[in-house]
């Protein structure tokens, strides 16, 4: 399997500060990477580094098998990003917008746009100025996937997005991968990112702490419980895997780190009155695996 996008030690310091660390990766072709750590940890880095937009200050980066820092204009023909912040030009229209952006690319998919744009329910016709912070991220996100590129690189594309229309972007992202395309996405949506994507990374502080498949990734697929009692209560802490067991009159509270059947035979045999439990937050688990490394 061809790698899309590979790095060699890619390394990016401004004065004495890495903003990216020694960074190997690889995005196998159809694949959709998610890109995930806090503020700060040097995944807009990573993305201006794979475009050119920045030099690394040393390391090596190989998109579709070429050198980037030799074969620019090759590489960007089949290269469609969408910037965390989109910057426009705020006296055009959003569909002045649009045909601006679609003359950079030769097979540029208008049928495609006109379907994106009725699907994530946008108004062409205002000038950029008026749109909202989602809107302006609509606009890029049509423009990115109508350019129908082989790789599609995305900084936190669904930040602005409501949650209907985060729904339409997850679809459109499927989309472009039974079409055959990889992406590549910054995000700080552990749901979004665990619903779309093949492989994970985590940074931390310019490192990659985590790179692998959700299944890989399995000690950090926690599920949070609270559990009520009408009098005795189990004792959680001789199975496996439950952490952070709290105890308060006739409740509990624990985390669960992969399958939760252990646990909740245990815990039905105890007779509950009530069981809440959801996945643990992109926080929780950022904390849990910051615990982990230095
Ligand atoms: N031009 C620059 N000059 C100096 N430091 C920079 C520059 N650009 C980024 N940095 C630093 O590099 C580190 C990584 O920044 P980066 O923008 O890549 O983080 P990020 O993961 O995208 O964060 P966020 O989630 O906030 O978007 C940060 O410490 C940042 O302050
Ligand atoms: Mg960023």
């Amino acid at each position: 399997m061809p790698y899309i996008i590979e790095t060699n030690n890619l390394t990016k310091k401004y004065g004495s500060l890495y903003a990216l660390r020694d960074l190997d990766l690889k995005l196998e072709e159809g694949n959709i990477l998610g890109y995930l750590g806090p503020n700060g940890s040097g995944k807009t880095t990573t993305i201006k580094l794979v475009l050119g937009l920045i030099t690394p200050t040393y390391g090596k980066i190989n998109i579709f098998n070429k050198d980037s820092s030799k074969n620019f204009e090759e590489i960007h023909k089949d290269l469609a990003y969408v910037a965390s912040e989109p910057a426009f030009w705020s006296n055009l229209t959003a569909k002045e917008t649009l045909y601006f952006f679609s003359k950079f690319k030769d097979n540029y998919d208008k049928d495609y746009q006109d379907k994106l744009i009725k699907r994530f329910d946008l108004d062409v016709n205002k000038k950029i100025r008026q749109y909202s912070r989602g809107n302006k991220q609509k606009i890029a996100i049509i423009s990115a996937l109508a350019r129908r590129s082989k790789l599609i690189i995305m900084d936190e594309p669904s930040t602005g997005l409501d949650p209907i229309m985060e729904q339409v972007f997850r679809e459109s992202i499927f989309e472009a991968k039974n079409n055959g395309q990889t992406i590549f996405l910054s995000s700080h949506l552990l749901e979004e990112v665990e619903a779309i994507c093949d492989q994970i990374a985590i940074l931390k502080k310019g490192r990659m702490i985590e790179f692998g498949n959700l299944e890989d990734l399995k000690h950090l697929n926690q599920t949070r419980f609270e559990v009520y009692f009408k009098d005795k209560k189990p004792n959680l802490l001789k199975i496996k895997d439950v952490i952070n067991v709290k105890q308060d009159k006739n409740k509990m509270t624990f985390q669960v780190v992969g399958s939760t059947n252990a646990v909740l035979s245990e815990i039905l045999k105890f007779n509950p009155s009530r069981i809440y439990s959801k996945p643990t937050s992109l926080e929780d688990l950022f904390l849990s695996v910051y615990k982990n490394t230095k």
